[in-house]
Protein backbone atom coordinates (compact mmCIF):
# COMPACT_ATOMS: atom_id res chain seq x y z
CA UNK A 1 0.00 0.00 0.00
CA UNK A 2 1.20 3.64 -0.75
CA UNK A 3 1.05 6.23 2.11
CA UNK A 4 -1.28 9.13 1.23
CA UNK A 5 -0.81 11.71 3.85
CA UNK A 6 -3.83 13.77 4.40
CA UNK A 7 -3.44 17.50 4.49
CA UNK A 8 -5.12 18.28 7.40
CA UNK A 9 -4.57 18.40 11.22
CA UNK A 10 -8.34 17.21 11.89
CA UNK A 11 -8.80 13.83 12.85
CA UNK A 12 -12.08 13.79 11.89
CA UNK A 13 -11.62 14.96 8.40
CA UNK A 14 -8.72 11.67 8.43
CA UNK A 15 -11.68 9.38 9.42
CA UNK A 16 -14.11 10.82 7.18
CA UNK A 17 -11.44 10.05 4.31
CA UNK A 18 -10.55 7.21 5.23
CA UNK A 19 -14.36 5.93 4.78
CA UNK A 20 -14.51 7.06 1.38
CA UNK A 21 -11.45 5.77 0.43
CA UNK A 22 -11.49 2.26 2.41
CA UNK A 23 -10.94 0.06 -0.95
CA UNK A 24 -8.94 2.24 -2.96
CA UNK A 25 -5.36 0.57 -1.27
CA UNK A 26 -3.82 3.91 0.18
CA UNK A 27 -3.33 4.30 3.04
CA UNK A 28 -3.92 7.68 4.92
CA UNK A 29 -2.02 9.00 7.28
CA UNK A 30 -2.63 12.69 9.25
CA UNK A 31 -0.18 15.67 8.21
CA UNK A 32 2.69 16.42 10.66
CA UNK A 33 1.18 18.92 13.66
CA UNK A 34 4.00 21.09 13.58
CA UNK A 35 3.43 21.65 9.48
CA UNK A 36 0.91 24.87 9.54
CA UNK A 37 -0.52 25.64 5.41
CA UNK A 38 -1.68 28.65 5.02
CA UNK A 39 -4.84 28.78 2.80
CA UNK A 40 -4.05 31.84 0.68
CA UNK A 41 -5.92 30.89 -2.90
CA UNK A 42 -8.79 32.75 -4.21
CA UNK A 43 -10.83 29.47 -5.20
CA UNK A 44 -11.14 25.88 -3.80
CA UNK A 45 -9.41 24.26 -5.75
CA UNK A 46 -6.11 26.55 -5.68
CA UNK A 47 -6.59 25.91 -2.23
CA UNK A 48 -6.64 22.07 -2.27
CA UNK A 49 -4.00 22.01 -4.78
CA UNK A 50 -1.58 24.27 -2.74
CA UNK A 51 -2.15 22.34 0.95
CA UNK A 52 -1.53 18.87 -1.06
CA UNK A 53 1.33 20.28 -2.85
CA UNK A 54 3.14 21.49 0.23
CA UNK A 55 2.84 18.80 2.78
CA UNK A 56 3.30 16.47 -0.40
CA UNK A 57 7.11 18.02 -0.66
CA UNK A 58 7.58 18.70 3.57
CA UNK A 59 7.01 15.12 3.91
CA UNK A 60 7.96 13.00 0.50
CA UNK A 61 5.03 11.62 0.10
CA UNK A 62 1.90 11.26 -1.77
CA UNK A 63 -0.72 13.76 -0.40
CA UNK A 64 -4.40 14.34 -0.70
CA UNK A 65 -6.15 17.64 0.37
CA UNK A 66 -9.77 19.49 0.18
CA UNK A 67 -10.92 22.33 0.36
CA UNK A 68 -14.79 23.24 0.90
CA UNK A 69 -17.66 25.63 1.28
CA UNK A 70 -20.47 27.80 0.49
CA UNK A 71 -20.96 30.32 -1.94
CA UNK A 72 -24.20 32.43 -2.33
CA UNK A 73 -24.75 33.96 -5.50
CA UNK A 74 -26.48 37.13 -4.52
CA UNK A 75 -23.30 37.58 -2.25
CA UNK A 76 -20.92 37.26 -5.50
CA UNK A 77 -20.15 33.87 -4.03
CA UNK A 78 -19.53 35.19 -0.73
CA UNK A 79 -18.62 33.47 1.91
CA UNK A 80 -16.53 31.32 -0.41
CA UNK A 81 -12.95 30.77 0.52
CA UNK A 82 -14.19 32.11 3.62
CA UNK A 83 -16.89 29.98 5.03
CA UNK A 84 -14.76 28.31 7.88
CA UNK A 85 -13.13 31.91 8.70
CA UNK A 86 -16.90 33.90 8.45
CA UNK A 87 -17.23 34.24 12.33
CA UNK A 88 -15.82 31.99 15.70
CA UNK A 89 -18.98 29.63 15.72
CA UNK A 90 -21.10 28.04 13.98
CA UNK A 91 -24.39 30.05 14.88
CA UNK A 92 -22.32 33.55 14.49
CA UNK A 93 -21.15 32.15 10.71
CA UNK A 94 -24.79 31.76 10.05
CA UNK A 95 -26.30 34.73 11.35
CA UNK A 96 -24.15 36.61 9.52
CA UNK A 97 -24.51 35.46 6.67
CA UNK A 98 -28.67 35.77 7.12
CA UNK A 99 -28.21 39.24 8.25
CA UNK A 100 -25.91 40.00 4.75
CA UNK A 101 -28.93 38.31 2.71
CA UNK A 102 -31.07 40.09 4.90
CA UNK A 103 -34.94 39.65 2.85
CA UNK A 104 -32.54 38.67 -0.74
CA UNK A 105 -35.22 37.32 -2.54
CA UNK A 106 -32.21 35.71 -5.04
CA UNK A 107 -31.27 32.46 -2.10
CA UNK A 108 -29.88 30.37 -4.95
CA UNK A 109 -26.42 28.92 -3.48
CA UNK A 110 -23.86 26.47 -4.12
CA UNK A 111 -21.67 23.89 -2.18
CA UNK A 112 -18.15 23.45 -3.32
CA UNK A 113 -15.58 20.69 -2.85
CA UNK A 114 -12.27 20.31 -4.53
CA UNK A 115 -9.38 17.63 -3.73
CA UNK A 116 -6.36 17.83 -4.94
CA UNK A 117 -3.06 14.67 -5.26
CA UNK A 118 -0.20 15.53 -5.30
CA UNK A 119 2.94 13.50 -5.87
CA UNK A 120 5.83 13.23 -3.50
CA UNK A 121 7.77 16.16 -5.54
CA UNK A 122 4.82 18.40 -5.72
CA UNK A 123 3.29 18.12 -8.86
CA UNK A 124 -0.11 17.83 -8.80
CA UNK A 125 -1.45 14.56 -10.55
CA UNK A 126 -5.53 15.05 -9.73
CA UNK A 127 -7.63 17.01 -9.33
CA UNK A 128 -11.49 17.36 -8.80
CA UNK A 129 -14.71 19.39 -7.41
CA UNK A 130 -18.00 18.30 -6.60
CA UNK A 131 -21.09 20.94 -6.44
CA UNK A 132 -24.20 20.53 -4.74
CA UNK A 133 -26.71 23.47 -5.71
CA UNK A 134 -29.19 24.50 -3.04
CA UNK A 135 -30.95 27.53 -1.78
CA UNK A 136 -30.45 29.52 1.30
CA UNK A 137 -33.81 29.46 4.36
CA UNK A 138 -34.77 32.67 6.19
CA UNK A 139 -33.93 30.62 9.36
CA UNK A 140 -32.14 27.22 10.77
CA UNK A 141 -34.02 23.91 9.93
CA UNK A 142 -32.84 20.69 11.26
CA UNK A 143 -30.37 20.00 14.01
CA UNK A 144 -28.12 17.02 12.17
CA UNK A 145 -24.89 17.96 10.68
CA UNK A 146 -22.21 20.58 10.92
CA UNK A 147 -21.59 24.01 9.78
CA UNK A 148 -23.99 25.42 7.53
CA UNK A 149 -26.09 22.60 6.98
CA UNK A 150 -29.54 24.14 8.81
CA UNK A 151 -29.73 26.72 6.25
CA UNK A 152 -29.06 25.09 3.25
CA UNK A 153 -31.93 23.75 1.25
CA UNK A 154 -31.72 20.48 -1.20
CA UNK A 155 -35.06 21.02 -2.84
CA UNK A 156 -35.01 17.47 -4.82
CA UNK A 157 -34.82 16.53 -1.24
CA UNK A 158 -36.97 18.56 -0.02
CA UNK A 159 -34.82 18.95 3.16
CA UNK A 160 -31.97 20.79 4.41
CA UNK A 161 -28.26 19.48 4.67
CA UNK A 162 -29.10 19.43 8.62
CA UNK A 163 -32.41 17.37 8.36
CA UNK A 164 -30.93 14.45 6.14
CA UNK A 165 -29.43 11.18 7.22
CA UNK A 166 -25.39 11.29 7.10
CA UNK A 167 -26.11 8.32 4.12
CA UNK A 168 -28.20 10.64 2.49
CA UNK A 169 -26.05 13.92 2.94
CA UNK A 170 -22.77 11.79 1.46
CA UNK A 171 -24.73 10.49 -1.74
CA UNK A 172 -26.32 14.05 -2.56
CA UNK A 173 -23.50 16.20 -1.59
CA UNK A 174 -20.94 18.13 -2.85
CA UNK A 175 -17.92 16.42 -0.39
CA UNK A 176 -19.67 12.82 -1.68
CA UNK A 177 -19.98 14.18 -5.35
CA UNK A 178 -16.49 14.76 -5.42
CA UNK A 179 -15.06 11.75 -4.00
CA UNK A 180 -17.61 9.42 -6.26
CA UNK A 181 -15.32 11.02 -9.17
CA UNK A 182 -12.11 11.02 -7.07
CA UNK A 183 -12.72 7.10 -7.01
CA UNK A 184 -12.94 6.73 -10.51
CA UNK A 185 -9.86 8.74 -11.95
CA UNK A 186 -7.55 7.02 -8.74
CA UNK A 187 -6.94 3.82 -10.41
CA UNK A 188 -4.70 5.53 -13.42
CA UNK A 189 -3.01 7.40 -11.00
CA UNK A 190 0.47 5.52 -10.20
P1 LIG B 1 -12.63 23.37 5.14
O1 LIG B 1 -12.97 22.58 3.91
O2 LIG B 1 -12.18 22.50 6.27
O3 LIG B 1 -11.72 24.51 4.85
O4 LIG B 1 -13.99 23.98 5.71
C1 LIG B 1 -14.74 24.91 5.04
C2 LIG B 1 -15.91 25.42 5.83
O5 LIG B 1 -17.04 25.36 4.94
C3 LIG B 1 -16.36 24.63 7.07
O6 LIG B 1 -15.79 25.12 8.24
C4 LIG B 1 -17.86 24.89 7.08
O7 LIG B 1 -18.13 26.13 7.68
C5 LIG B 1 -18.18 24.97 5.60
N1 LIG B 1 -18.60 23.66 5.09
C6 LIG B 1 -17.90 22.82 4.25
N2 LIG B 1 -18.60 21.71 4.00
C7 LIG B 1 -19.76 21.84 4.69
C8 LIG B 1 -20.90 20.98 4.84
O8 LIG B 1 -21.02 19.87 4.32
N3 LIG B 1 -21.89 21.47 5.62
C9 LIG B 1 -21.83 22.67 6.25
N4 LIG B 1 -20.80 23.49 6.17
C10 LIG B 1 -19.75 23.06 5.38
Amino acid sequence: MTNLVVATGNPGKLKEMQAYLIDSGWELMLKPEELEIEETGETFAANACLKASQVALATGNWSIADDSGLAVDALNGRPGVYSARYGNSDTERIDRLLKELSNQENRQAKFVCAIAISRPDGAIVLQTEGICRGEILYAPQGNGGFGYDPIFYVPEQNLTYAEMTPEMKRSISHRGKAFTDLLQKLPNLQ
